[in-house]
């Protein structure tokens, strides 16, 4: 029989990176609703990253203890080494232990390639791949030691992150933000790998829902909650309970997994497969190769029928 969900994270540490507000504040809350001890890292930036301030983490640990909750602020940006390492060390410190690790922060800097400056690129790649990467490394580097002390190679861990349909979509105008999601993605596969050896999983989640990031921009109005007080299919508190699943006891052998999820939409993706998988008798050569590829992309439209899913 599947348990009650409070209470199935008891005696859990976590930490939810980007806590301060949208997705991450609702992750924190129903991770310590079931439970768990928190650590709400944030920086408090704008949606570009400019900015900061530890008053939307402060609020995130408050709203925690009102529910009856354990939490404490770790104010910090998750792309610097160090930071990364005082909120792995502010949950040891605080809780005595770190089980979960939930990497949510991002920002987003949109535009076209051809308009995209350097600064622009270099920063959107830094916070959420670099952010995902140092988060990561410094919690498994946690678990080897754990690990190591008590000669016990298995232990409870989970990795989750967070990616976006953006990169399965090769998005228009976020050629930054799809390819440091697509890096979150195989990022975090490889951790799984790794992982493992500690009794450890890791997955990455792919949501859809309406924050300050959706809010504006071309699909704003998709995003928008029903005038008519019917089900609000993009309301963010329906990716939290996902979250809890992949953080708890029932999902000990769910890793390496893609999940994606909004309203009352989940979509589990399998792994890529090969739409020809050819060997050739003879090296290839540039008319042999035309006699091979010729056909089979002879009906297939250019993009829509690409690697890409197509466009929301
Ligand atoms: N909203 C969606 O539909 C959607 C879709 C796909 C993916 N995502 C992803 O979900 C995550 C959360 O996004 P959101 O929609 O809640 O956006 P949001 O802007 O509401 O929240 C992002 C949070 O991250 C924090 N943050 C930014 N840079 C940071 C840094 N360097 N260190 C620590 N904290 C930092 C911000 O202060 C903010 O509190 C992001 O990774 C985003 O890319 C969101």
């Amino acid at each position: 029989m599947v348990k009650k969900d409070v209470g199935v994270l008891d005696g859990k540490v976590a930490i939810v990176t980007g806590a301060g507000l949208g997705l991450g504040r609702i992750e924190a809350l129903a991770l310590a609703r079931a439970g768990a001890s928190v650590v709400v890292n944030d920086l408090g930036v704008e949606l570009d990253g400019s900015g900061g301030s530890e008053a939307e983490a402060n609020n995130v640990v408050r709203e925690i203890e009102a529910l009856g909750g354990r939490a404490v602020t770790a104010f910090g940006d998750v792309a610097n080494w160090d930071d990364a390492q005082r909120v792995v060390q502010t949950a040891v410190e605080s809780f005595g232990d770190l089980h979960i690790l939930m990497n949510n922060a991002g920002i987003q800097r949109d535009g076209m390639i051809v308009k995209m400056s350097e600064e622009q690129w270099d920063s959107v790649i830094r916070v959420h791949l670099k952010g995902h990467f140092t988060m990561i490394r410094h919690t498994m580097n946690h678990w080897r030691e754990k690990s190591k002390a008590s000669g016990d190679p298995k232990l409870y861990g989970r990795l989750i992150s967070t990616a976006s349909d953006s990169f399965m979509m090769g998005n228009l105008g976020q050629p930054n933000y799809a390819a440091a999601k697509a890096g979150i993605a195989h990022l975090t596969l490889s951790a799984a790998r790794e992982c493992a050896r500690f009794g450890a999983t890791a997955n990455v989640i792919l949501p859809r829902a309406r924050t300050r990031m959706t809010m504006s921009g071309p699909w704003a109005s998709i995003f928008k909650a029903p005038e008519d007080g019917g089900f609000d299919t993009f309301a963010p508190e329906h990716i939290a309970p996902l979250v809890v699943w992949l953080a708890s006891p029932h999902a000990q052998n769910v890793s390496g997994q893609l999940i994606q999820l909004w309203g009352k939409h989940l979509r589990v993706f399998a792994p890529p497969t090969a739409l020809l998988d050819h060997e050739n008798d003879e090296p290839f050569t540039l008319e042999n190769i035309q006699a091979l590829l010729g056909p089979v992309f002879e009906n297939k439209r250019p993009i829509e029928d690409g690697f890409a899913l197509p466009m929301m």
